[in-house]
């Protein structure tokens, strides 16, 4: 059992008197008329695995480079362990970046590429080698030491380069894409890797992914960027779960989304009466919004049944539709479903088994139908 206590310690940002370890207030950053990042505020806490994702161009890059230094924001401050940063240099700052392509120098052997993360530094050499070992034993390079980087894998030299940032032994590390370059696999078996190496050094992660699945796997909170301004902060599960808008919901995964207005508002739940839908929608909410309302609902993909029989009398929760697309994916398949009104829905459902009597095939017609407790409602 986990105490409260300990999940506090282990989520820091639920407990309104702990202190974060960088925190980023109200920064902007614009190159002549263009807002790259605007209006960003964040608190991230030491130890912290923390992941900014968005689409291309949304300013991930740009809010790194202002932690690291190598840009200044046009207004707003960054502070790291109390101390304003915003005019502090790159190399005084107790931050490191590791970059979007993490260049390594090819004519370099392993070792000399990770110590060269230490040539500002003013060490006795002995001690220099010593750090440059330990650093190749936490990325388990040490065996190949000597190796040119096109000796190794992809994988391999992803660690390298995570070695080689590591090794001026920052409090925050920054990574941009860390892992874009490996394959899905290896990706997978890396970001593993990726966590276990922070845990044991203990340090904060900021890195910038594009894979939803990394972010979802590997992070502490996320931050979910548009258009340079945060839509969102939170743990995986809140964003995955608890979307507050259009934008985050459909962004981080598959969701289904239905327009309508709020029909009947009692404590526990609301009606939404949706055309798009073709049918009441029921929500669990608290009571935020009256009838008369424009909301949306949301419905992630595997909340959704299938059913060849209606599961409810109808009306509410429930629609009718044929199976119009049909993705085999191994462990579980993706329907592709046409309601009477015209809309296609997304469902997936698990195989679990090898073959089944019952199984939902092109063209069948099919009842879709959800627990008022898996929806979401948006306001916006
Ligand atoms: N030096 C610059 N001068 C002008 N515009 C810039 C500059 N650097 C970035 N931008 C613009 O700012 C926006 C944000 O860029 P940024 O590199 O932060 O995006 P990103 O979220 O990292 O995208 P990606 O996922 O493609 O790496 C983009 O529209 C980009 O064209
Ligand atoms: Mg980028």
């Amino acid at each position: 059992m986990i105490s409260a206590q300990q999940k506090i310690a282990d989520r820091p940002w639920l407990d309104p008197d702990a202190k974060p370890q960088i925190v980023i207030e109200s920064v902007n950053k614009s190159f002549g008329a263009f807002t790259a990042v605007d209006a960003v505020s964040l608190k991230i806490y030491k130890g912290e695995m923390f992941a900014l994702v968005g689409a291309s161009g949304c300013g991930k890059t740009t809010l790194l480079r202002m932690l690291a230094g190598f840009a200044n924001p046009s207004s707003g401050r960054i502070l790291i362990d109390d101390v304003d940063m915003t005019h502090v240099p790159p190399h005084e700052r107790p931050v490191n970046m590791m970059f979007q392509s993490y260049a390594l120098f090819p004519h370099m052997s392993v070792e000399k590429n990770v110590g060269y993360g230490l040539r500002r530094m003013d060490l006795p050499a002995d001690v220099k080698t010593k750090r440059i070992q330990e650093a190749l034993e936490m990325v388990q390079l040490g065996a190949m030491a000597k190796r040119k980087p096109h000796q190794l894998s992809g994988g391999q030299r992803q660690r390298v380069a995570l070695a080689r940032a590591l090794i001026r032994r920052p409090k925050v590390l920054l990574l941009d894409e860390p892992l874009s370059a490996l394959d899905k696999k290896l990706r997978e078996a890396t970001q593993f890797e990726l966590m276990s190496i922070q845990y044991q050094v203990g340090i904060t992660f900021v890195f910038v992914t594009h894979d939803q699945d990394e972010a979802m796997a590997l992070s502490t909170r996320i931050a979910v960027m548009n258009r340079g301004q945060v839509m969102q902060v939170g743990m995986p599960s809140e964003i995955y779960e608890f979307p507050q808008s259009r934008f985050v919901a459909d962004f981080v995964g598959t969701t289904n989304l239905f327009e309508g207005t709020v029909y009947d508002s009692r404590p526990g739940h609301l009606t939404v009466r949706s055309a798009e839908a073709g049918c009441d929608l029921q929500v669990d909410d608290i009571g935020r919004v009256g009838p008369g309302q424009r909301v949306w609902v949301a419905l992630r993909p595997e909340k959704i049944r299938l059913s060849k029989q209606p599961v409810t009398d109808g009306g509410v929760n429930q629609l009718k539709g044929t199976v119009w697309e049909l993705g085999y994916l191994g462990n579980r398949s993706t329907y592709r479903i046409k309601t009477e009104t015209g809309k296609v829905i997304t469902v997936f459902a698990q195989n679990d088994r090898r073959t089944s009597e019952w199984s939902i095939d092109w063209s069948d017609d099919v009842y879709l139908s959800w627990n008022a407790n898996c929806a979401v409602l948006l306001q916006q």
